[in-house]
């Protein structure tokens, strides 16, 4: 190699070094850098071994630019470490950077509960064809759960729904509503007709729960009463209420006979399914009608309960249970779900 080879040769390398720490983006590309530009076997080595075949005189001039060459990338490559140093360490920092202000965990909002929400549209569609919205006590007596409904002690129709008492007064006179039909009672008592009433709230069974049945629910009871009330105002309510509540003109409403005490003639209410325009779905099990609730003619029995002349007033009830209609609405299958507070249930609605 020539003094001349030697310098040629020293300037390429220290071009290629830099170029190859502008790229080296890690620790051990730096030391890849190092090893190939001032290490054992580089080419930095390799002019120091061709500098003793060199003549004399050419000695230092090769000896001093190759220790020029090893300077300048030597501190190349520190300043590139020191920079790569600062940009790791500035990673680690951000990575663990502990945010102290307030709100980052994240306000969730709140909302109503679906059942909640069911009972304030129930309510809203009422208010829209002239019903008051009424509100009465969980706790109830005999009076107004039974005997004033037409339901007389040991009356075979008390065992259709399994009462919880409260441990108050008389033995089994304190209760808790087993439905809401005792506010027909409560507002016929409070005033006279005409009345225009729904009264959604909390009632009570004695019942095991599982996926239809739980021992606390929610019911909306709505009645009529004025001069000339026919069953033809019970079903045309009844329809209005169901095109409103499904959002749906096409729905139609389907009366069977049934018995309650309270109501004669009584019926069970079911519309046709708007989830398969009754072509059979699972929400209908097949059968093209949904079942909303019971409903009837007030029974003459009630007015005189209620100190209503049954020559001069007629009068019809309904009552629906919410669940059935929020589960209805979002295919929901269990009742349980809206009671146990499980905010991964509630959020969805
Ligand atoms: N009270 C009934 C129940 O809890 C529902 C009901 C049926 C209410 C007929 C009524 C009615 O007002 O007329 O199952």
């Amino acid at each position: 190699m020539t003094p001349e080879e030697a310098s040629a040769l020293l300037d390429a390398a220290a071009a290629e070094a830099s170029a190859a720490l502008t790229n080296a983006a890690t620790m051990a590309d730096l030391d890849e850098v190092a090893r190939e530009f001032i290490g054992k076997k580089s080419r930095a080595t390799a002019v120091n071994e061709a500098i003793k075949a060199m003549p004399p005189d050419a000695r230092p001039v090769v000896g001093q630019a190759l220790s020029a060459y090893r300077a300048t990338v030597g501190e190349q490559i520190n300043a590139r470490r020191a920079e790569l140093q600062a940009a790791e360490r500035a990673q680690r920092l951000e990575a663990e950077r502990l945010d102290l202000t307030l709100g980052t965990h994240g306000y969730r909002r709140g909302h109503l509960h679906l059942i909640t929400q069911v009972r304030r549209e129930l309510e809203d569609i009422f208010v829209g064809l002239g019903y008051q919205v009424a509100e009465g006590p969980e706790v109830e007596d005999d009076w107004h759960n039974f005997e004033a409904l037409n339901i007389p002690a040991a009356h075979p129709a008390r065992s259709m729904q399994d009462t919880l008492f409260v441990d108050l007064g008389e033995p089994e006179q304190v209760l808790l509503r087993t439905h809401t039909s005792p506010m027909q009672v409560r507002i016929m008592e409070s005033g006279p007709p005409p009345v225009y009433v729904v009264s959604p709230g909390k009632v009570f069974r004695n019942e095991t729960s599982d996926a239809r049945h739980s021992p606390v629910f929610h019911q909306l009871e709505g009645f009529a009463v004025d001069q000339g009330i026919t069953m033809a105002d019970l079903f045309g309510t009844i329809e209005a209420f169901a095109k409103r509540l499904f959002d749906d003109e096409s729905v139609t409403t389907r009366f069977r006979s049934d018995f309650f005490p309270y109501t004669e003639p009584s019926a069970e209410l079911a519309v046709s399914c708007v989830f398969c325009q009754q072509a059979g779905c699972r929400v209908c099990s097949h059968t093209g009608w949904i079942e909303l609730g019971g409903c009837g003619m007030i029974d003459p029995n009630v007015f005189k309960a209620v100190g209503y002349d049954p020559e001069q007033w007629q009068g019809f009830a309904f009552g629906f249970g919410l669940e059935r209609i929020a589960m209805i609405r979002h295919a929901i299958d269990e009742i349980r779900h809206f009671f146990e507070s499980d905010i991964r249930f509630l959020e969805q609605f």
